[in-house]
């Protein structure tokens, strides 16, 4: 069951993370370039390894997840996407809302990827999950996602304007 494909695009498929991706998923989140944006500082082993069981190894509801990626020319597992669940300020998932995130292996970036996975993410949460709202949260500095995030079709909801850090809060409906 784990291994069951999610989603498919023309270079990627997604499946439920299994212990195999650990490492892969363990040198991503050591990369400083990879969470200059997301977290800021690289996470050591343990702390990686801590996050990938609290989250990534976690049962699946109602398809609302992180996704591994696995690029298909190669088989190889080369990060994640997907739509999990959006909380509220009391840690409860809110009712047909979902969360969008993703997050690739340096030595993947710009072949469009991150666009292709994102694309597929949106269809799949507004009209096979139902979600009637998907978020997003960027950092300000982080160009890529925003161009990404745009590209797909979010749009800017809100600034959030914080000492160290300041984000773009995004949101994408069904067209009515
Ligand atoms: C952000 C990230 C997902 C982008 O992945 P990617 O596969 O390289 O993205 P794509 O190739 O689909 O598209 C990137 C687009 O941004 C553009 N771009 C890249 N760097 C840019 C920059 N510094 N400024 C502006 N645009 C930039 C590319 O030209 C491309 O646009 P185009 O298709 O119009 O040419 C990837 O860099 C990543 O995983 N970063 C670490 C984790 C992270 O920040 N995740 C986002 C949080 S949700």
């Amino acid at each position: 069951m784990a291994n069951d494909v999610i989603l498919e695009t023309e270079r990627l498929y997604f499946r439920a993370h299994i212990l195999a991706d650990l490492d892969a998923y363990c040198t991503m989140e050591a990369d400083p370039d990879f969470r200059r944006y997301v977290g800021g500082l690289p996470r050591r082993r343990e702390e990686a390894e801590q996050k990938f069981k609290d989250g990534l190894s976690q049962p699946i509801i109602d398809n609302l997840s992180m996704w591994a990626m696995v690029y298909k020319p190669e088989n190889k597992y080369i990060g994640r996407c997907g739509v999990y669940p959006h909380f509220n300020s009391e840690s409860r998932p809110i009712p047909g809302e979902g969360a969008f995130g993703v997050y690739l292996d340096k030595a993947y970036w710009g072949m469009g990827l991150a666009t292709e996975a994102g694309k597929a993410f949106i269809d799949f949460g507004l009209n096979q999950l139902k979600l009637h709202r998907i978020v997003t949260a960027i950092d300000t500095r982080n160009d890529a996602s925003v161009h990404v995030i745009e590209k797909i079709g979010f749009k800017l909801h809100q600034i959030e304007k914080g000492a160290l850090r300041s984000f773009y809060h995004y949101i994408i409906e069904p067209k009515s």
